[in-house]
Formats: structure tokens, C-alpha cells, sequence
């Protein structure tokens, strides 16, 4: 890891080394946490949160979800995270806020368990490889599936439903690919381990509505709007798992993979077998946002002050 000097922990800056748990904490055991990951960028006007707010959002939606009596509320959060960035002196960096059951008892029951919030930040690049965002990578369609609805609420971004994540992408890692796409308990298109997807047949973009197990993805959401300002018909529905085959074009969103190109799925090329150009379109305003290269009408980036 690219360690950085401090962590956020319940309202202190901590040295990086110190910020410790004890081995019977109840989320080492059953996976009690909520997190988010979120992108501070670099831009000729400083360094920029994307969609800061959104982020603390959903984290707080996914606390609740788990029945966590969180002690901040959004602004405080929002305010940690800034300070957090600053006190790091990073200009670019990954930002990981983490709730957790912490030290108390191995009940199940997290009754009168500590809950404890940490923000930790550091320096991380292209998730899928360096050439990803250009090039695109190769990928699977899992064996594993996404959770059934009712079991695990797939809007909660926990830590236990990432014990699946990792199955999916072990199971890619290890025959090759640089990920997988899970379907849902129906067999209908869901999601990547840690990336929402959407594809292209015919001009018009297409991405699995929320009721098919996916996470609520800050970037799928960014990419819907940007696809319709750009004047694009975005449709969100059920997918079949054919249409990821013989698709135009097909691409990862997320904040660690950005806006990702597929160029093959279970070895048969999508499209071309190279970035298609609506995704590149989209990527481009993508990252033209980030950089302030074009306007930012929703507010999406927030400043970290000097
Ligand atoms: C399972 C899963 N789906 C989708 C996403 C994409 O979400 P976002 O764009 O908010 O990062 C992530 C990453 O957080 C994820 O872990």
C-alpha cells in the first residue's frame, strides 16, 4: 500500500501505524462495516472531491440500512474527508471512510457494541490495469451470482457483501481475465466485483436497473446524465446475459475503475474488440469535468482547501 502519514478515527488525525484494532473486534468476524471509496483528482484549480456529497450519502444510507448509530452527520463527514486530504498533504488520492462494530463482545447481536468511523486516505492509480481506460480489458461472465433480493440489500455498500466480490474476481484473476460480470439470481446481467456496467447496442445505452442486485453506483449515475446531456437514450432494464456477446459496446463505471472499456467477454470480442467511440465520448466528458474542461453544473467536484 502507498501508506500515507494519518488517519481519520472518530474525529482525530492518528499516525497511519496506530490506526489499530483488536483481533475480536465483531467485524473481523462478521463483516459489520459500511464503507465507501471516493476520488480526489488533481486539477489546474486545485485538488477536487468528485461527488463528495453523494459519497457520504450513500455511506450514511448504508449505516442505516445496518442499523448503525453513526455519530456525524453528512456535513461532518463531508468536513472529515477535507481535512483528512489536507492534513495528508496529497494533491491526488483514493479516499476509503469506513463504519465499523468494533471491540465489545462475539455476539452476532451487535447490541451495545462500539461503532467506529475512520477515513483513511491514499495515493492509488487505475484500478484495471494502466492501459484499462484506453485499451479496455478482457473479461468473464462469473459463476458466482449477485445476491438474491432479500438477502443481502445490495444498496448497503458493506463489508460482508464483499466476501462475493472476491469470489468473482478471484475466479477472473485466475483464468485470466481482469474481471468478471456477475448475473443476477434471475441469470439477468448485474454487475462487475466493484463495478457497475453498461453497454451499447445500436446507439442507445443500456445498464441493469437497481432491482438486479446491483450497487447504486455514484459513477453509473454520473454516466447516465452525462450520456443523456450528450444526447444519448439511456435505458435502464433487464438484461440477458446474451447481450453482453453481441453488443457495440460495453464499459465499467465505478470510482476505482473510472469508466473502464470491455474489449472481450468470455474470449469472443465485443464489438470491434477495442474501445468503442460512444464510450469515448463519454469518457471524455468524464474526464473533462474532473479537470474543468467543461462545466460542472451539478456541483460534482468539491475543493479541498489549501
Ligand atoms: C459492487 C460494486 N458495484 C458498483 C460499484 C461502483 O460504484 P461507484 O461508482 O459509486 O464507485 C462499486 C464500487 O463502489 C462496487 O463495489
Amino acid at each position: 500500500m502507498n501508506e500515507s502519514e494519518k488517519i481519520w478515527w472518530n474525529g482525530e488525525l492518528v499516525p497511519w501505524k496506530d490506526a489499530r484494532i483488536h483481533v475480536l473486534s465483531h467485524v473481523v468476524h462478521y463483516g459489520s462495516s459500511c464503507f465507501e471509496g471516493i476520488r480526489c483528482y488533481k486539477t489546474a484549480a486545485g485538488s477536487k472531491v468528485f461527488r463528495l456529497r453523494e459519497h457520504v450519502r450513500r455511506l450514511l444510507e448504508s449505516a442505516k440500512i445496518y442499523r448503525f448509530a453513526v455519530p456525524y452527520d453528512k456535513a461532518a463527514l463531508v468536513q472529515a474527508v477535507l481535512d483528512t486530504i489536507r492534513a495528508n498533504k496529497l494533491e491526488a488520492c483514493y479516499v476509503r471512510p469506513v463504519i465499523f462494530r468494533g471491540y465489545g463482545s462475539l455476539s452476532v447481536s451487535p447490541a451495545g457494541i462500539p461503532i467506529e468511523t475512520c477515513i483513511a486516505v491514499w495515493e492509488w492509480g487505475a484500478y484495471l490495469g494502466k492501459d484499462a481506460l484506453e485499451n479496455g480489458v478482457d473479461v468473464c461472465v462469473s459463476s458466482w451470482s449477485r445476491a438474491a433480493t432479500n438477502t443481502f440489500p445490495t444498496a448497503a455498500k458493506a463489508g460482508g457483501h464483499y466476501l462475493n466480490s472476491q469470489l468473482i474476481k478471484m475466479e477472473a484473476n485466475q483464468n485470466g481475465y481482469a474481471e468478471g460480470i456477475a448475473l443476477d439470481p434471475n441469470g439477468y446481467v448485474s454487475e462487475g466485483s466493484g463495478e457497475n456496467v453498461f453497454l451499447v447496442r445500436d446507439g442507445i445505452l443500456y445498464t441493469p436497473a437497481l432491482a438486479h442486485s446491483v450497487l447504486s453506483g455514484v459513477t453509473r449515475d454520473a454516466v447516465i446524465r452525462i450520456a443523456q446531456d450528450l444526447g444519448f437514450h439511456v435505458r435502464e432494464r433487464a438484461i440477458p446475459r446474451e447481450w453482453l456477446y453481441i453488443c457495440d459496446e460495453l464499459f465499467f463505471t465505478g470510482t476505482a475503475a473510472e469508466i473502464s472499456p470491455i474489449r472481450s467477454v468470455d474470449r469472443l470480442p465485443v464489438g470491434e474488440g477495442r474501445r468503442g467511440p460512444i464510450t469515448e465520448k463519454i469518457q471524455e466528458r468524464f474526464f473533462q469535468i474532473i479537470n474543468g474542461a467543461a462545466p460542472d453544473p451539478d456541483n460534482w467536484l468539491t475543493s479541498v482547501p489549501g
